[in-house]
């Protein structure tokens, strides 16, 4: 008897994780950002610079593909344990939207489930080459 509640139990359990994997939950967007004035008048000192791209690509692949994906929509394989959408970086409305400064805010220094990244991307130059790799995956 025992072994037999034992098991309808593992079954329940079983189940539930099984629903938990694989029905995709429902995130929430986390709306408009607050930039602050000194971030939002940024200029990109590397605008067009295509002796970056190749790095740009790098940085993005190590730090920034697990969530936002290959190419930016936002489903990379960490991305279903986020309670927060990443965006869609192919979105062509998005990006008119976001000025360089405005990206520079988001991509460096972030806010909750968007990670900081001033202490593992250190060098201004390297900031915007990532940043430039974000520009290119605009569809
Ligand atoms: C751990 C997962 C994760 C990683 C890694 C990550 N991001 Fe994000 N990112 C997010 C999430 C979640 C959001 C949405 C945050 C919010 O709106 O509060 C976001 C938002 C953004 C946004 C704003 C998007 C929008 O639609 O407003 C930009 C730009 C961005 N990330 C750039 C980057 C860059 C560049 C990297 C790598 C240097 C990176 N992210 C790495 C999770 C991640």
């Amino acid at each position: 008897m025992k072994n037999r509640i034992f098991a309808i139990a593992v079954l329940f359990v079983g189940v539930f994780a099984l629903l938990a994997f694989t029905v995709p939950q429902e995130k929430k967007k986390g709306g408009p950002w607050e930039i602050p004035a000194e971030y939002k008048s940024m200029e990109n000192p590397y605008k067009g610079d295509a002796s970056l791209d190749k790095y740009g690509k790098q940085l993005y692949s190590k730090h920034c593909r697990s969530c936002h994906g290959n190419e930016g929509k936002g489903d990379g394989p960490k991305a279903r344990n986020l309670d927060t959408d990443p965006g869609d970086f192919s979105d062509a409305a998005w990006q008119e939207s976001v000025s360089e400064g405005e990206l520079y805010f988001m991509s460096i220094i972030g806010r909750d489930d968007m990670p900081n990244y001033e202490s593992k991307i250190v060098d201004d130059e390297e900031r915007w080459a990532v940043i430039n790799y974000v520009r290119s995956l605009k569809q």
